[in-house]
């Protein structure tokens, strides 16, 4: 059964840091001082358990001064990725930023999930950049 909880004490932030150094750092080969940016702080972190066992991850906060919020570190361990884990992160975080009325959403999104993304209203903008050595492309979803 899959649950969705926001990662708050110190066992269940352990539990989501791992699962993107396995994804980021170790599948990626992303720095894990540049996966640790320093911004952990002030994100609020979701957890994906998979039959009580953590299987994937993001973090979402709120951009100072531009009135967006912004997701990143969208982690699904492999083995666990195409049930449907990585969509119900999102949809989680999505209602869970709409709470604040931020006035978009955006996020960086590597090129090769640009469609896991659009399926959730999402729209490309701009052209490829790259971050870590991987491409990306900027996506950004308006809110009402
Ligand atoms: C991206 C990621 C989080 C998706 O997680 P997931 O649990 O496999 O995703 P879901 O099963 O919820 O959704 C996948 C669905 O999204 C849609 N989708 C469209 N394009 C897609 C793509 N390029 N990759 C994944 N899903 C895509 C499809 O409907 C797909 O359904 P399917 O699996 O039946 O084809 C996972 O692949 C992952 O951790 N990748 C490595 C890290 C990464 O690249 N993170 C994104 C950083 S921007």
């Amino acid at each position: 059964m899959l649950a969705v909880i926001p990662a708050v004490d110190e066992n269940d932030l352990s539990a989501a840091f791992a699962i993107r150094r396995k994804v980021f750092c170790e599948e990626q080969g992303v720095a894990i001082d540049a996966d640790l940016d320093g911004l952990d702080a002030d994100a609020t972190h979701l957890l994906a358990l998979w039959n009580d066992a953590p299987v994937g991850t993001l973090r979402w906060r709120i951009l100072e001064g531009s009135g967006e919020a912004k997701v990143e570190r969208v982690a699904v361990l492999p083995a666990e990725r195409h049930r449907g884990i990585g969509q119900a992160l999102m949809r989680a975080a999505l209602d869970a930023i709409a709470r604040k009325a931020p006035r978009a959403i955006r996020l960086n999104a590597q090129t090769h999930v640009v469609g896991f993304y659009e399926v959730l209203g999402f729209c490309p903008e701009g052209p490829v950049f790259e971050e870590e050595g991987i491409p990306h492309r900027r996506m950004r979803l308006p809110l009402p």
